[in-house]
């Protein structure tokens, strides 16, 4: 994708009234862009801002309703003339064992981590795919690649992520579209504060690592290693660059948890290497 030198880019950011999102609204207005910005709270978003506005269209977006993402996209071309990046940032973190977290639990957190950014990914592509060019980006995590106990329900929608963007990747790469996967570690957000974090509704005592991990994420809020502000700079930078490679790993934490993940796998593979074929119908 070639990014718009000759004219103010369109971005669609989701979740910003904090965090990463509302930085990458930041920066992106003081760099002169146009934002549409989906939230659930406009209230909280523009409180949020002290940036100069007159280029943002806040937007009040549940983004697990259909008809509301797709009129919040038509909203955004209608006021800017066009799309050309696509950020799908919302997200929040759930901490329970696996026995522990409800159908309720499971259905909100992939309402939003995956039916909602497939929301935005039907409503947004058929413009990029029409002008031949744009780019999406999808925040995930470390743990889009790494799981951890206590995290299961988080990595399932943060793996379910990585998949469809894979694939998605490859199939839009030919309208010169580029996908870019942000896999954040833990960064100085609100994310771990308890605005963010959801916990489940009833717990057993039979896990007491899982509630000393909550405990010990909690008090881990204002110490975590990734900077926000640089994080965003370096995803804008990345998208603006035309780069479309299609990871963008951020923090040496997330860093070393993914390369153990490859080790581990790597070994996996390489001791299956003479057996994997032992299920296969003889030649
Ligand atoms: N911070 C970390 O350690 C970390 C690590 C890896 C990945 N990430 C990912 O980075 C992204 C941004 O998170 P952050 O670190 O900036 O955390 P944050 O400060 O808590 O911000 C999360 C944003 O997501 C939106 N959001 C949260 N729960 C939502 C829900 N139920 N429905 C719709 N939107 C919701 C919120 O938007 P509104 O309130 O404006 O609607 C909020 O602005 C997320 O996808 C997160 O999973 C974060």
């Amino acid at each position: 994708m070639t990014f718009p030198t000759d004219r103010p880019a369109t971005w669609f950011v989701t979740g910003t009234s904090r965090g990463l999102g509302l930085e990458l609204v930041k920066q992106l207005l003081e760099r002169g862009d146009n934002v549409a910005a989906t939230t659930r709270s406009t209230e909280r978003l523009l409180a949020a801002l002290d940036t100069d506005t007159t280029r943002l269209l806040p937007l009040a977006v549940d983004l697990r309703d259909e008809a509301a993402v797709a009129q919040a996209v038509r909203q955004t071309t209608d006021r800017f003339g066009g799309l050309d990046v696509v950020v799908n940032n919302a997200g929040y973190g759930f901490l329970a064992a696996v026995e522990e977290t409800s159908d309720r639990d499971v259905r909100d957190m992939l309402d939003v981590q995956v039916a909602g950014v497939w929301n935005v990914l039907r409503a947004t592509l058929p413009v990029l795919r029409e002008q031949r060019g744009g780019h999406v980006v999808n925040v995930s995590s470390v743990l889009g690649l790494t799981s951890v106990p206590g995290w299961a329900l988080y990595c399932a929608g943060k793996y379910a992520l990585e998949g469809l963007s894979e694939a998605l990747a490859g199939e839009v790469a030919g309208f010169g579209v580029g996908v870019t996967i942000v896999e954040p570690g833990y960064f100085r957000t609100g994310f771990l504060t308890t605005d963010s974090l959801a916990l489940p509704e009833n717990t057993t005592p039979a896990y007491p690592e899982i509630r000393e991990m909550v405990e010990n994420h909690l008090k881990l809020q204002g110490n975590q290693l990734g900077d926000p502000v640089r994080g965003a700079r370096i995803t804008i930078e990345k998208v603006v660059s035309g780069d479309t490679s299609l990871r963008l790993v951020l923090g040496s934490d997330s860093h070393a948890y993914a390369t153990a993940k490859v080790h581990a796998l790597q070994a996996t593979l390489d001791a299956a290497a003479s057996t994997a074929s032992a299920s296969d119908f003889p030649a």
